[in-house]
């Protein structure tokens, strides 16, 4: 397998989150017995990543330099990027292009709590000859996500937050990109909500036939909402999340 470098998207205003976001990055909240933003880096080391970058926003990245430190506690090395506003996921994406190196990324947004190890998608993203992969999840409530509609058998666009599911499918905050990604970033324009979305990044992908997908197994929870907040935490301490 490729030497690939991990990214850690741990910006945002963590606005769902108020007032427990007032003075704390979301992601240095608890869940479970360590900060949010443990989880996703834990998966990415034991993968075998051990250089990941983390993207915070400017309001909190001395607490979250405190928290995490040089990445020796994880078994990592950390590098630290500044989001100067929350311009959305794509543009956080896009500060990532230097430590990239012109090679592969794994990217995980800080709030996804899940327990399945990232090794094996690896292996399916590497064996698809894709320059991109995202993993999906069956969920009740789609509505909160980025969305797989699928034509048949084909995926033909991520929708951001539709209205109405065209799926159960949900997009994780789990992703994986060759370098074109940012040449896609530096095409988007802002959305409605003034923010470049990495769900526009996805369907530019699709539609040139460039994007792999799977399922992700096992237990995935994001944690940006006070409900799934309250979820991921019960999930950790039922012991049904790792
Ligand atoms: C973000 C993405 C969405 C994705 C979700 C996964 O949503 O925009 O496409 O499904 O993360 O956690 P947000 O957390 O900003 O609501």
């Amino acid at each position: 397998m490729r030497p690939t470098r991990g990214v850690v998207l741990a910006g945002g205003s963590g606005s769902r989150l108020h007032p427990l976001t007032k003075t704390t990055n979301k992601h240095l909240l608890p869940v479970g017995d360590v900060p949010m933003v443990y989880h996703p880096i834990r998966r990415l080391v034991e993968a075998g990543i051990e250089d990941v970058l983390v993207v915070t926003g400017v309001h909190h990245v001395g607490a979250i330099v405190n928290q995490l430190g040089s990445g020796a506690e994880f078994g990592c090395r950390f590098t630290y990027k500044v989001q100067d506003r929350a311009g959305g996921i794509a543009e956080a994406l896009g500060l990532a292009e230097d430590f990239a190196r012109g090679g592969p990324l794994v990217v995980v947004l800080g709030d996804n709590v899940f327990d399945a190890p990232l090794a094996p998608p690896l292996r399916v993203w590497e064996e698809s000859k894709k320059p991109a992969m995202i993993l999906l999840k069956s969920v009740p409530d789609a509505e909160r996500f980025g969305v797989a509609r699928f034509d048949g058998a084909a995926l033909v666009e991520v929708v951001e937050k539709p209205a109405v599911p065209p799926s159960p499918f949900a997009v994780t905050g789990i992703y994986f990109y060759e370098p074109p990604v940012f040449d896609i970033v530096r095409s988007l324009r802002p959305s409605a909500r003034g923010e470049l979305e990495i769900s526009e990044v996805n369907t530019r992908f699709i539609r040139e036939g460039a994007m792999a997908w799977a399922e992700l197994p096992g237990l995935w929870s994001d944690a940006g909402t006070h409900e799934s907040y309250q979820r991921a935490n019960q999930l950790l301490r039922q012991g049904e999340l790792k």
